[in-house]
């Protein structure tokens, strides 16, 4: 391993030989990141299972929005343990994997290996086998699947070396797998088989007529799809994000009756609004299970691996409405807004 003094922080690269491997995979079941090679571009991983190390990856890339994440397996019976696939989707898979595809496909029902945060919360998840030996042993070591974008701060250029990732991150580089350079250079084609015809949400590597042959049909390249760093116009225009089945009210600083409550840090101030003003928080909000806390310490990781299960959660209490105390406007919170001003906009 070696460290190189860099604006005054030291980075970590590591080799891919089976120790630099196991160091990394330790780094990983710990909820730590790692960024790592695939034949497109590197990518940085956490364990798709620890919501806390998957919210450090959008801190990391000052991603100012959830938009959901791949997850990268070593085989597609390691996919279908949290994935469902029909038979398109096993012809495709067997005839492109390993290789640049991700498939979207609906996510098992009761499955536990991909935490909500990596799919923003929605019911498709993102799969591929990258064909990358550093990537595979990697993810064998690790133990489980892991959920890698692009090792790159939001918006700028996708790295295709170990010094762009490194480059790119300054004093806050996770660990790097050096692997020398990837060979594709451009991110994995992504194709929707959630809906029928399939879609191409991504054009990359594998192109319509690759897929035509096996699909019966040249796939179209879709729209309401958005990049990383797009600022969007409206939300309704997004990709498709999670949004509750009853309303949701943002900055709370009193609760009604029939509400449910969000919380975020403390709720000393947090008031019942009653005919008669504001007065302490009801107890009967909290004894039907209508209240739950991202995070009581404040902690913005702890709140956005809470955020989409915390949702769905309180969407299922009966309550008229979710009411959502205030964000802090800084690091992960701005992601954390960004997605709950989708889901109070209810647009899609
Ligand atoms: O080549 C690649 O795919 C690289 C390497 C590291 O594997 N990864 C990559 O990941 O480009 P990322 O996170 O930058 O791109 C993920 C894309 C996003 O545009 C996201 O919107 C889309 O996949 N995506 C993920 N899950 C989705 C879902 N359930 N439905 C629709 N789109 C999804
Ligand atoms: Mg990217």
């Amino acid at each position: 391993m070696m460290t190189e003094k860099q604006e005054g922080a030291p980075v970590l690269f590591t080799s891919t030989d089976s120790g630099g491997i196991s160091v990394a995979a330790n780094v990983l079941r710990a909820g730590g990141l790692v960024a790592f090679p695939t034949e497109t571009v590197y990518g940085v991983g956490a364990r798709t299972d620890q919501g806390a190390a998957v919210a450090k990856i959008f801190a990391l890339k000052g991603r100012p929005t959830f938009n959901p994440l791949i997850t990268h397996v070593c085989n597609r019976a390691e996919a279908e343990n949290f994935a469902v696939f029909h038979a398109t989707a096993r012809m495709i898979s067997d005839a492109f994997w390993p290789g640049p595809l991700t498939l979207i496909l609906p996510l098992r029902e009761g499955q536990t290996d991909i935490h909500p945060l990596v799919t923003a919360g929605l019911d498709s998840v993102a799969v591929r086998v990258p064909a990358h030996p550093v990537a595979l042993n990697l993810i064998a070591a690790a133990g489980g699947p892991l959920a890698a974008p692009s090792a790159n701060p939001s918006g700028c250029l996708s790295p295709t070396t170990p010094m762009h990732v490194a480059d790119g991150f300054l004093g806050n580089t996770p660990l790097i797998l050096a692997g020398g350079a990837t060979q594709a250079g451009l991110e994995s084609t992504i194709l929707d088989l959630t809906v029928d015809p399939a879609v191409i949400l991504r054009p990359g590597p594998v192109t319509p007529d690759d897929l035509a042959s096996f699909l019966g049909y040249v796939p179209r390249v879709g729209v309401g799809h958005y990049k990383e760093g797009d600022r969007p116009k409206s939300p309704g225009l997004l990709l498709k994000h999670y949004a509750p089945t009853i309303p949701v009210r943002l900055c709370a600083v009193d609760v009604l009756p029939d509400e449910a409550v969000l919380a975020f840090g403390s709720v000393r101030f947090l008031g019942m609004r009653t005919g008669s003003g504001s007065k302490g928080l009801a107890r009967e909000i909290l004894a039907a299970n209508r209240f739950l806390n991202l995070s009581e310490t404040g902690d913005l990781f702890e709140a956005a691996a809470n955020l989409f299960k915390m949702l769905h959660e309180l969407d299922q209490t009966g309550a008229t409405c979710i009411a959502v105390m205030d964000i802090p406007k800084t690091g992960l919170g701005l992601a954390i807004r960004d997605r709950l001003e989708r889901a109070a906009s209810r647009a899609d």
